[in-house]
């Protein structure tokens, strides 16, 4: 398994190939954009320090380059500009997908689509419908970096290495997200146990409060700054890649339809989930507090009505 097509080399999507190229987890990967030059010199800028790397073919290419790829990463699409939320995107991304979809899906029926281009849930959910693959072989980045976002902060509050926080943001991959704190753990114990007996930090009130609204602030503060985010996303979507490639089966918040958790059906959106060879092997349905899941259902709700209104 090591080809990658990667639709869109926008600030995302080139950064996503210099990731997965230096990764060598890949062995092959084609940048497919409407600006071919751009994508062609996207690839040519890789591809010259590959001899300081392991070797992996980058190339540019037309949707029909994404024949045989095993897994299609689809970062085209409008991205926001300061102060717009995600969700703002929707009918010019969805637009796009429509006309981009039947000639992806032509080239190649047979990878496991990554969605990252935002609304990155209702984008997940929307080629899931339109393509009609398998459950579990369309996925989205979801609030895997929303997860890390979580962790890092975590990590510099307790002054641990982030690997060892296990901590999940759930549901919209945007505002309506939540921090699953019932699920935060590190060393087997709750965060909560973890600082009020190991770290003996007395955290600040409200301080859960503030982690969770650092994380859902945390792109419009980046886009603020520098105009868009791209390098921990990049990171993200190379994480799901190794475990689909490498079939790790890890637990990863990635996006995919939901089927019956909470009782959320026709939306998509990020849980813990079993990420393997064949995209999401599947969702753990694991005990959240009463608030969590009133939280979680919300965030569903706030996708169905969007997919509602774009009439799919
Ligand atoms: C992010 O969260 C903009 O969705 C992108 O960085």
């Amino acid at each position: 398994m090591g080809k990658v097509a990667i639709i869109g080399s926008g600030l995302v999507g080139a950064t996503s190939a210099f990731t997965l190229a230096a990764s060598s987890s890949i062995t092959e990967i084609v940048l497919i954009d409407i600006n071919k030059n751009k994508a062609l010199g996207d690839a040519l800028d890789i591809s010259h320090g590959i001899p300081l790397m392991k070797p992996v073919d980058v190339y540019a290419g037309d949707y029909s380059d994404a024949k045989g790829a095993d897994i299609i990463i689809i970062t085209a699409g409008a991205s926001q500009k300061p102060g717009e939320s995600r969700l703002d995107l929707v009918k010019k991304n969805t637009e796009i997908f429509k006309g981009m979809l039947p000639k992806l899906l032509s080239a190649n029926d047979e990878a496991v689509y990554l969605i990252v281009t935002n609304p990155v849930d209702i984008l997940t959910y929307i080629t899931y419908k339109i393509s009609d693959l398998p459950w579990g072989r369309v996925l989205g980045s979801g609030t895997v970096l929303d997860s890390s976002r979580f962790r890092y902060l975590l990590s510099k509050h307790c002054n641990i290495d982030p690997r060892n926080i296990h901590g999940y943001i759930i549901g919209e991959h945007g505002d309506s997200e939540l921090a699953a704190w019932s699920l935060t753990n590190i060393a087997g114990i709750s965060f909560q146990e973890y600082c009020s007996s190991i770290c003996n930090k007395n955290c600040k009130p409200h301080f859960k409060e503030d982690v969770v609204q650092d994380v859902r602030n945390a792109a419009y503060k980046i886009i603020e700054k520098k105009g868009a985010t791209y390098y921990a996303v990049a990171m993200a979507v190379k994480r799901i890649v190794e475990a689909i490639t490498r079939d790790e089966r890890s637990i990863l918040t990635v996006s995919s339809p939901l089927n019956g958790l909470y009782g959320i059906w026709d939306v998509a959106l990020s849980f813990p989930s079993i990420v393997g060879k064949n995209g999401v092997e599947n969702i753990l349905e694991l005990p959240l507090s009463q608030e969590e899941k009133k939280s979680f259902q919300n965030s569903a709700e706030i996708m169905a009505n969007v997919i509602k209104e774009l009439r799919i």
